[in-house]
């Protein structure tokens, strides 16, 4: 962390970033939020060199097997932010982010949590000014009243088109999402696009 964190780490905080200059070039940009192991960031930067993917997460082992990685693999189009996503929004340009993925956000189970979930209408604001017009919201949960949330949230912004879809082949399966499959969940993936 202490080596590889000032090399490929945005700090939450800070002046107006611009995603070009970070990155040296002109291409898609992905936010993922809440990536916990980082496998859909690191999955993304690898197998498509053309885009470029900022990975926010909170909790530090995660945010260090992705720091890892971009070592080990030589990734250039991949950076961190360690901590909070959406406050980190603030520093991102308006319309600078082609997708923002939020796969399996953290549920929030009981009724007076969920008010804390991260797909919510008090705190949507900051991605969708960051969210190109055109570009992709996705999400995808295995907790059914979250996935009620989710459209109840976005279906009540004029800015959003989208709902329920098939699950997307771009999405890498992780724990989360196997321990949803083997409780005997249903998997649900959203997609929204900003009109
Ligand atoms: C249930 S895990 C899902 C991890 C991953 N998306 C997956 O599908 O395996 C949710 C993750 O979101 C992270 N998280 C929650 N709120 C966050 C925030 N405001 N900014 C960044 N990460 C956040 C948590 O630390 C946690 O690792």
């Amino acid at each position: 962390m202490e080596r590889l964190e000032p090399l490929w780490s945005l700090d939450v905080d800070g002046p107006p970033l611009d995603a070009p200059a970070v990155f040296g070039r002109q291409a898609p940009v992905v936010l993922e939020i809440g990536g916990g192991a980082g496998e859909n960031a690191l999955a993304a930067a690898s197998t498509r060199p053309d885009i470029d993917v900022i990975a926010a997460e909170v909790h530090t082992p995660g945010i260090a097997r992705v720091l890892a990685h971009i070592e080990a693999n030589g990734l250039t189009n991949l950076r961190v932010v360690h901590g909070d996503a959406l406050e980190f929004c603030a520093r991102l340009a308006t319309a600078s982010l082609d997708e923002v993925w939020v796969f399996f956000p953290d549920p929030w189970p009981k009724p007076r949590q969920r008010q804390r979930r991260i797909v919510h209408s008090d705190r949507l604001g900051p991605l969708l000014r960051c969210l190109r017009p055109g570009g992709l919201l996705r999400m995808a949960t295995d907790i059914d009243d979250y996935v009620e949330q989710m459209v109840q949230v976005c279906d009540a912004l004029p800015e959003l088109d989208g709902g329920i879809v098939e699950r997307w082949d771009g999405r890498v399966m992780t724990r989360f999402e196997i321990k949803g499959i083997d409780a005997g969940r249903t998997i649900t993936d959203l997609a929204y696009r900003r009109v």
